[in-house]
């Protein structure tokens, strides 16, 4: 059965496209019902509307406590018919009354290997740090920030010569992969928490059958000769290693774990 999805994102919102268009593609099983944002001049409600999804932008300033806020989010969430909602971005901590309203239905990525670098600055903490490397965590959102059970994580090389951006750019080529593939198999209810571990289940025969999930992992080791950073337009697989090709759109180095099925 297909997610319901609601987007929460304060910027940007790269890795809410990267939503819009798995779904275009058929590679994530979602209906994406509504983006929401607590910022006017969110970017990311100019790449919804480019996609026909619905937008709605409350300032949460205008309330007059996070909980007020997180309430009408609720409603408004609801009122668009999403059940699951995924927090791409989006810059402000929710409260309880939002999470049991979502019960392990709230996702949210993280630029660092949770729980190393939880906070607003993932990257540049890392890289101020010195770490010879970091990534990006997709999480459960549970009442502690950046705390919640982890569903995938990827890894990259920190070079000592790296800027903040130079890490983060890294970081979202391959945030824009492992965030799609945690709502595919959200979508597949193959995400089984026990405790603060996330169980990757096998997907059913059903899925198989209609060719939507596939155990074919990719080698989740990249070598590749190039950083394309990730721009998905210019996707040319040819690095090989061991005979098998790779995609350039990772950095030399990246790792993901659990490995990335077909079509990621
Ligand atoms: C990402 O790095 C994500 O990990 C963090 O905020 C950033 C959002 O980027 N939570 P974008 O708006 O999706 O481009």
């Amino acid at each position: 059965m297909g997610l319901k999805l609601a987007i929460l994102a304060s910027g940007s919102g790269s890795n809410a496209q990267t939503m819009f268009e798995a779904v275009e593609q058929g590679i994530l099983d979602a209906d994406i019902r509504l983006v929401f944002s607590n910022r006017l001049d969110a970017k990311v409600l100019e790449r919804a509307k480019k996609f026909g999804i619905a937008t709605c932008c409350l300032d949460h300033k205008a309330f007059a406590s996070r909980e007020d806020f997180d309430k009408k989010m609720c409603e408004v969430i609801r009122e668009h018919g999403a059940d699951t909602v995924a927090m791409a971005g989006y810059m402000r901590m929710v409260t309880p009354h939002f999470l049991n309203a979502f019960p392990q239905r709230v996702l949210n990525i993280h630029p660092a290997i949770l729980p190393s670098f939880a906070g607003a600055h993932g990257a540049r903490d890392a890289v101020n740090y010195g770490v010879k490397f970091s990534g990006c965590s997709v999480h459960f959102v549970s009442e502690e920030m950046d705390a919640g059970p982890i569903i995938i994580q990827g890894i990259v090389p920190c070079d000592q010569d790296d800027t903040e951006q130079d890490l983060q750019n890294k970081i979202h080529a391959l945030e824009h992969r492992i965030y799609v593939q945690a709502l595919q198999w959200l979508s597949q209810n193959r995400l089984n928490i026990q405790g603060h571990t996330v169980h990757l289940l096998p997907c059913n025969e059903d899925a198989i059958a209609d060719n939507t999930a596939d155990n074919t992992a990719i080698p989740s080791l990249i070598y590749s000769t190039e950083n394309t950073q990730g721009n998905s337009s210019q996707h040319t697989p040819k690095a090989t290693f061991l005979g098998v090709e790779h995609d350039e759109r990772y950095p030399l180095g990246a790792m993901i774990y659990p490995p990335l099925e077909r079509g990621f």
